[in-house]
């Protein structure tokens, strides 16, 4: 028998039992007359001794042991001499009678501690042996958590768990496809699934009214901490539902998520056009752990001498609070930050209300001692704050405001890790203007249904049309994402026209749910939550990468196996691709 019990099981009502254990060897201190070591296993780490004066031979057998040796041992457990509070086996020790080595392991090329020495690169190689620490471990087991607890809600609901395809035709959510060739269809090519959205409509149609499935999609677009080529989704589909229903449901799927998983009782989620989001925070995904909210400050700041400011279409500030100490250098670094292309403002007003009621601000020639007065008593300002103002056109400006908001939230602390706060986003536009191509494109999805009161805009001001779309947003990451689907032939034909298909491509490429689309379809709706996101958030991280087993690194490559790689000119050829190239 390998083992009796686990590494994480003993505690001080198995004193004077004799047990066996297997693990890995953490770490050994060799204190002469004394060897410890420190044994793991998934389950947790038990300390181990070898007496060298009662069994010699073990213990030099015990302190010839490496780091990762694979090892069983037998012993009996005893009450531990100097207890070690931090660890749940932390009252015993085992008394070893026994060792046997199972394995023999190289010096792993990092520690195996809570915090390790390896850089991203060197863990995502070995990634093994990354796995066995404690941080990733606790990870993977709030996302099985999760995802039994998520199946277990929708069960109960009804919703049926159905898999879809992998290999599919393109479905246009936005991203690029991944693709696979075919070898029986020279020349043609599957596409992996960005989401299930299709599929899931089809199922209505087909009467299965309540769907949900934990899906991998696949996206080829740039990766961020918080993107991943490959990710998971909770992803849901209801027939014979309104978007209040929708939210409802999905909104005690979260629940019982946060009250199961996390032990937090959710008061019910609040809800925010995306109109208000955008003019309160200058997002559709706002954090609002904390208040810092836009002021707009065109009355108060334009016609007063100052150029940029007068030939801005909107003057935007927010106050961050108790920060008029701030030195020249600490505004000149924030003035630098919003000046990086990656935020792209112009520059950066500041003004200090100080302590003793007076003003100092980066644009005193422009405005007086009074003109402060007025417009830090309109921003909510008081003596101790510090005004930051940015200008340009409206959506710019909210973009930008929004990063500058989101990094002094996290300066001043009020971006709490264990502080959750769910919102709803409602009423998201159906379409958005594309400059350089010169055209719409859907919002969402060419499936998102426009509200029925719009129909009638969408020939003469489409951009006006709003959705039944709604995202749940976690702390200002958008978590999910859904919407009320067309289920009208007619009406999804009219998008595909807006959105710049022609009537056969409409029907090449989605002739499959347009066809469906005659034959009884339901009305419909779903929505669909980023399962790593929501892992990640609720195990206080922003970074997906930690809650997925094997990810891949910022280049899209999984460096353990290598991947992606060359394959051989037979195989392409097999596949009829073009070797040439
Ligand atoms: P959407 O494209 O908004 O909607 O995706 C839903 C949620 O999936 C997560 N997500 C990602 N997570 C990690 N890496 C990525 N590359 C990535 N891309 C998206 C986000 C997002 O909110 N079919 C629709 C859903 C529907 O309408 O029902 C869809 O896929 O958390």
């Amino acid at each position: 028998m390998h083992r009796t019990h686990t590494c994480g099981e003993l505690r001080l009502s198995h004193a004077g039992q004799s047990v066996t254990l297997s693990g890995w060897v953490q770490r050994s201190r060799d204190l002469g007359g004394m060897t410890f070591i420190d044994l793991r296993d998934r389950y947790g780490i038990t300390q181990l001794a070898f007496n060298m004066e009662t069994r010699p031979e073990l213990c030099d057998q015990a302190r010839k042991l490496g780091r990762e040796f694979v090892i069983k041992v037998s012993g009996t457990v005893v009450e531990r001499y100097s207890k070690n509070a931090n660890l749940d086996t932390g009252e015993i020790e085992i008394d070893a009678t026994a060792l046997e080595i199972l394995n023999a392991s190289k010096t792993p090329p990092f520690t195996i501690e809570d915090e390790s020495d390896g850089g991203d690169d060197l863990r995502m190689q070995w990634r093994y042996l990354d796995l066995r620490r404690t941080p990733l471990r606790n990870n993977l087991m709030l996302r099985h958590r999760m995802s039994i607890e998520a199946r277990k809600y929708l069960d109960s609901l009804g919703f049926l768990e159905i898999e879809t395809p992998y290999l599919i035709k393109s479905t246009p959510e936005g991203a690029r496809d991944f693709v696979v060739p075919s070898r029986m269809n020279p020349g043609q090519f599957y596409a992996l699934p960005q989401s299930p959205q299709t599929f899931k409509q089809i199922l209505m149609v087909a009467g299965y009214d309540r769907y949900y499935q934990i899906v991998r999609c696949f996206r080829d677009e740039d990766l961020r901490a918080d993107r991943q080529p490959e990710f998971t989704q909770i992803d849901c589909e209801m027939a014979f539902v309104e978007q209040e229903d929708i939210l409802n449901t999905f909104e005690g799927m979260v629940r019982h998520l946060f009250k199961t998983v996390k032990g937090i009782d959710i008061a019910s989620v609040p809800r925010m056009t995306y109109a208000e989001a955008m003019r309160r925070f200058g997002s559709d995904k706002p954090d609002i752990r904390f208040g810092m909210e836009f002021n707009y400050l065109d009355g108060l700041m334009k016609g007063k001498g100052f150029n940029v400011f007068d030939q801005s279409e909107a003057v935007i500030g927010i106050v961050a609070q108790g920060c008029a100490s701030y030195t020249r250098k600490q505004v000149d670094e924030l003035t630098e930050w919003v000046k990086r292309p990656q935020i792209g403002a112009k520059g950066l007003v500041y003004c200090m209300c100080n302590e003793d009621g007076t003003f100092k601000s980066s644009v005193d020639k422009f405005y007086s001692q009074d003109d402060w007065k007025a417009i830090a008593s309109a921003m909510g300002a008081n003596a101790g704050d510090l005004l930051l103002i940015l200008s340009g056109n409206l959506a710019s400006t909210q973009k930008q405001l929004n990063e500058l908001r989101l990094l002094m939230g996290a300066r001043l602390g009020l971006r709490k890790a264990d502080d959750f706060k769910p919102l709803w986003v409602i009423d998201f536009p159906l379409l958005e203007w594309n400059e350089d191509t010169g055209r719409w494109f859907a919002m969402h999805h060419p499936f998102t249904s426009p509200k029925p009161e719009h129909i009638a805009l969408l020939d003469t001001d489409p951009g006006s049309v709003n959705a039944n779309a709604y995202d749940f947003v976690l702390n200002g990451v958008e978590i999910g994402g859904g919407s009320i689907r067309i289920h009208d032939r007619e009406v999804q034909s009219r998008m595909f026209k807006l959105l710049g298909f022609s009537p056969e491509e409409a029907q090449a490429q989605f002739g499959f749910l347009l066809n469906a689309f005659e034959y009884g379809a339901p009305p419909h709706g779903g929505i669909a939550f980023g399962f790593d996101r929501f892992c990640a958030l609720f195990g206080g991280q922003e970074s997906i990468r930690d809650f997925i087993a094997f990810p891949k690194n910022n280049s899209g490559r999984d460096v353990m196996i290598d991947a992606p790689s060359s394959i051989a000119k037979e195989q392409l050829e097999e596949l009829g691709i073009n070797t040439r190239i």
